[in-house]
């Protein structure tokens, strides 16, 4: 086995996997309710941005390579209705709007939990998210997205249907060409803490175990992304990736639509603590990377996007 192990060209030639730029997507943060950009917090290194700065954010991923980003917006004002997220001139509307025209591939977040002043993902009848209620509002928020310029749209929120409602929403308006791509297998996780002190999202009672996924379940996952292939998803998704390659693999086999994994917020903060205090080597980040695409996705959205995409063009 050594002989094919004996030079970093030949490691290379033979690496069954890699790392390629145009497969990564780095998650922004856009943030109204700030004046200049703002590191989060429990995410080192990754910071939220004021509209007005999002250019000189974006000049810089440019210069790096990165040509794919996945836009979330924090409103000024929320409410329980979550209104601002359908807003044409909202802040992850203009966002879009901003990063289109500098030639981004903008995929617009669709969800409402960033803009309900109660933090639940959709419109609430009593304690609990009413799922056909909110996928009118999905509709809405899918059409101001595709309008602000987003090239591709991803529901995030779990509902029953999301994919058909905003396939129908987006055909209506006249945008048949604007692509799916679908959170479908999206497990109630621990690792979203740091994105929620990002996105100031945390509900503000009970949790989003009625809507997404029991992270014991695999043959489930394997359900939602068959139904949301059936409702015209153009992507697949499985969230998170670190601790569900098993379900990616899963996916890989049973489905041919191109599968993104999403390598979400704690998965970053963990890995990135450790390098910086050095309990791990930095070479970490890309055989944490690599090793979600040996597990079968082909694309990977990822934080330590701008990190690989600049370690790539140096290299
Ligand atoms: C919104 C949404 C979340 C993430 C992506 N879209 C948070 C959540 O469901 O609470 C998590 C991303 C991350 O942790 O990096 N529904
Ligand atoms: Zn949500």
């Amino acid at each position: 086995m050594r002989r094919l192990r004996s030079s970093q060209a030949i490691r290379d030639m033979v690496s069954e996997n890699s790392i390629n730029p145009s497969k990564l997507v780095m998650p922004i943060f856009v943030d109204e309710t700030i004046k200049s950009p703002v590191e989060i917090r429990s995410m080192p290194g990754i910071f939220s941005y004021d509209p007005a700065s999002l250019e000189d954010y974006g000049k810089t991923l440019l210069k790096k390579g990165v040509r794919n980003v996945l836009v979330f917006g924090v409103p000024h004002r929320k409410d329980p209705q979550g209104t601002e997220s359908y807003n044409n001139d909202g802040v992850s509307q203009s966002a879009i709007r901003t990063l289109s025209s500098m030639g981004f591939l903008v995929i617009a977040d669709l969800c409402m939990c960033e803009y309900t002043d109660h933090g639940h993902c959709g419109i609430l009848k009593g304690s609990t998210v009413d799922n056909d209620s909110t996928l009118e509002i999905y509709g809405k928020i899918a059409v101001s997205q595709a309008k602000a310029g987003a090239a591709i749209i991803a529901p995030s929120g779990m509902m029953d249907g999301q994919v058909k409602a905003i396939r129908n929403a987006l055909d209506h308006a006249g945008f048949t060409e604007i692509p799916i791509m679908a959170y479908s297998a999206k497990y109630s996780s621990q690792l979203y803490g740091p994105f929620r002190d990002a996105a100031k999202s945390t509900p503000s009672f009970g949790d989003r175990k009625t809507y997404q996924m029991n992270p014991a379940n695999a043959r489930e996952a394997m359900r939602e992304i068959q139904l949301d292939v059936d409702e015209g998803a153009d992507m697949i998704m499985v969230k998170p990736a670190l601790f569900y390659l098993d379900v990616v693999k899963e996916a890989r086999r049973t489905f041919s639509l191109p599968l993104v994994a999403y390598g979400v917020s704690g998965e970053y903060s963990m890995i990135k603590n450790a390098v910086d205090t050095g309990l791990l080597g930095e070479a970490a980040i890309t055989e944490y990377a690599v090793s979600i695409f040996r597990a079968g996705a082909d694309i990977l959205i990822t934080y330590f996007a701008e990190y690989l995409a600049e370690r790539i063009l140096k290299n």
